[in-house]
């Protein structure tokens, strides 16, 4: 490989979500490829973007890249279901970076296992988006695809009370709907839902569930491979969370999700 070729291929790669959430595809990303430089971005300041325009989230998504085309990354991840249901369509062409967003990065592997009816459980603005549907049934036409809004279910991460008999509750009513449907797979359509499989199991099983940061990791490794992108670097270096306000709540709430090591440098960009 030559030296240019070498040096772009570390540059960093930037995941976004509005909180800790997409930590649960980052940090299954840093098992999986060690190697690379790694840059978080948690958009604080406009949590939950569950309940905000199009517009808006195309705004933010648009800052996000800016920040880091800046910060001269090889690619984003959009560890954002909301945000790639409303804003990647718009702005996948606006930047020379790859960017990946991760309904459509998962949505074949989901769409060809095999299966007839498949729930969703997601963000208002990803149900209202019907990405989701979209996605799945460009692989498989014939697919039963029941989309179910769970406007709580993030603040439920966010704020740390899952023991609450009101979240209990929350998320009680929410299955019981779904499984009128009889889904024989439910995915958990934002990447902050996988916090709460355990208070889920609770009332059914484990199995019924796919978190598609695993799929997602996978794919991004596989085309980054493919492109001959990949970082050859031995050990990473450059590590660092950014967040748009509030970094002591991503440090408490990130420290029951992000289960490598120890914490990367959060720096608040509203100082
Ligand atoms: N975790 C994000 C998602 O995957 C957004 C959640 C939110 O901020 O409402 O959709």
């Amino acid at each position: 490989m030559s030296t240019s070729n070498h040096n772009l291929n570390n540059r960093p790669i930037g995941f976004f979500d509005s909180g800790v959430g997409g930590l649960s595809v980052y940090s299954k990303f840093k098992k999986l490829l060690r190697n690379e430089n790694t840059l978080y971005f948690g958009d604080l300041a406009h949590l939950p973007y569950g309940n905000k325009s199009r517009e808006e989230l195309i705004g933010y998504a648009r800052g996000i890249l800016n920040f880091y085309k800046e910060k001269n990354v090889k690619a984003v991840v959009i560890a954002c279901n909301t945000s790639s249901a409303q804003a990647y369509d718009t702005v996948k062409n606006e930047y020379d970076f790859k960017i990946y967003p991760i309904i459509q990065s998962c949505a074949q592997v989901i769409a060809t296992q095999n299966i007839k009816k498949i729930g969703v459980f997601a963000t208002m603005a990803t149900v209202n988006s019907a990405v989701y549907t979209r996605e799945l049934k460009k692989y498989n036409q014939g697919l039963q695809i029941k989309e179910i809004p769970c406007p709580n279910w993030v603040d439920i991460v966010e704020s740390g009370r899952y023991q609450d008999d009101s979240a209990v509750n929350d998320i009680k009513i929410h299955l019981e709907e779904m499984m009128k449907f009889e889904p024989e797979k439910i995915i958990l359509g934002c990447t902050h839902y996988p916090y709460l499989l355990d208070l889920l199991a609770a009332f059914t099983t484990k199995e019924l569930f796919i978190d598609p940061a695993e799929i997602f990791v996978e794919y991004i490794a596989e085309d980054l491979k493919a492109l001959g992108m990949l970082s050859q670097e031995i050990e990473s270096s450059e590590e660092n969370i950014y967040v748009s306000a509030n970094p002591q709540n991503f440090v408490e709430h990130s420290k029951i999700f992000y289960k490598i090591n120890k914490l990367p440098n959060v720096i608040n960009l509203n100082n």
